[in-house]
């Protein structure tokens, strides 16, 4: 058993090519002809070069756009499927493809887009099934089901045929079908894509009471933001393949982030000519007669910035606002973009 803060998951220079059929458009007429017999193929480089280190009881973030490669990433990390090059250290040295039969035994996945319990019949059931795949005990069996049952509220449900459940239903049950086992680690690809907030919010409660209760380590991904803020302290951020981002949320928060809003309500402006000097220093915003925002660079000092701010306004409200993390990550991947194609240019 690895203890808490050893590393429990290494990736080195990890690579996977996937081999696509090259469009036809660029073929020759001949070729064209001949596809069904005759196809050639193109490299489509889905990861590049990545490395990872996971410790044991860490929740990470693996966040990027769409088509980036976290899928990818985690079918390898999974033993789903095999790395074109690169290493993978899990559990203190197992490989994830090589030594499936071992290593599925101790970790839980769950893909958003793609069910882990058979279609048809009760979820119960398909539970059943797991129980006999990891050699469970009864008696564990009975204490931890009644366990994932209470958590994510599957209980109503838990005897009807998994195609009749509601997205929500649906996903709460794979995650309890993925920690059944008491897994060291869980790999979970989108586990709230397309779910309300009320779901999501029981989804986000329970990974953070398992995490801290079982000291389970979880690897995420996401485009919601907000289970980011809510679950993860450390994120790895990937574009086309490539590692952007490592490293905490607060520094990347730090680094990216360049600005806070202050939002102030007041009675009156008490000192006039003060109140103009910041209106013509910072960018203002007047949303009503009595409520203005003021945008001040993380540059700045706030706290002179703020007494100032008190000492020229009868002030009735405060408050202030961060850039959100979602539009924080846009505009890095914008970044990412732009650098890469001044270095293509050049
Ligand atoms: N089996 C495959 N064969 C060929 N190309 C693939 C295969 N699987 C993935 N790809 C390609 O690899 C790239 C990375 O895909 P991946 O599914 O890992 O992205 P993702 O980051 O999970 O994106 P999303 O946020 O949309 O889920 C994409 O360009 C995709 O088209
Ligand atoms: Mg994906």
């Amino acid at each position: 058993m690895i203890k808490k803060g050893q590393t429990i998951i290494e990736v080195k220079n990890l690579n996977k090519i996937f081999k696509i059929p090259k469009k036809s458009k660029n073929l020759s007429w001949m070729k064209k002809r001949l596809s069904w017999v005759y196809r050639e193929w193109e490299d489509k480089v889905a990861v590049k070069n990545i490395d990872l280190t996971i410790k044991s009881g860490e929740i990470l973030g693996y966040l990027g756009p769409n088509g980036a490669g976290k899928s990818t990433t985690i079918k390898m990390l999974t033993g789903i499927l095999h790395p074109t090059s690169g290493e993978i250290k899990v559990l203190g040295g197992l490989s994830p493809f090589d030594d499936r039969n071992e290593y599925t035994q101790n970790i839980g996945v769950v893909f958003g887009q793609r069910s882990i319990l058979a279609y048809d019949i009760a979820v119960k059931d398909s539970f059943r099934l797991f129980k006999a795949i990891y050699g469970l005990s009864e008696e564990f069996y009975q204490e931890r089901v009644k366990y994932l049952v209470e958590m994510l509220g599957i209980d109503e449900f838990f005897e009807t045929p998994y195609r009749m459940l509601s997205l929500g239903e649906k996903m709460r049950c794979e995650l309890a079908a993925s920690f059944l086992h008491k897994p060291q680690i869980v790999f979970l690809d989108e586990p709230t894509i397309g779910l309300d907030a009320n779901a999501k919010i029981t989804i986000r409660s329970f990974l953070k009471e398992i995490n801290e209760k079982e000291n389970v380590t979880i690897m995420i991904t996401t485009h919601d933001m907000d289970d980011i803020e809510e679950l993860c302290s450390r994120i790895v951020l990937i574009d086309k393949g490539e590692v952007a981002y490592s490293g905490s949320l607060d520094k990347f928060k730090q680094k990216y982030s360049n600005w806070k809003r202050i939002n102030i309500h007041f009675k009156e402006i008490t000192k006039p000519k003060k109140f103009e000097s910041l209106k013509k220093k910072f960018e203002f915003n007047l949303k009503s007669k009595n409520n203005c925002t003021f945008k001040v660079p993380l540059k700045e000092n706030l706290g002179s910035f703020l007494s100032e701010l008190i000492g020229c306004v009868d002030l009735i409200d405060l408050s202030i606002t961060e850039p959100k993390l979602e539009n924080i990550v846009a505009k890095m991947y914008d970044k990412v973009k732009e650098s890469k194609e001044s270095t293509e240019e050049k």
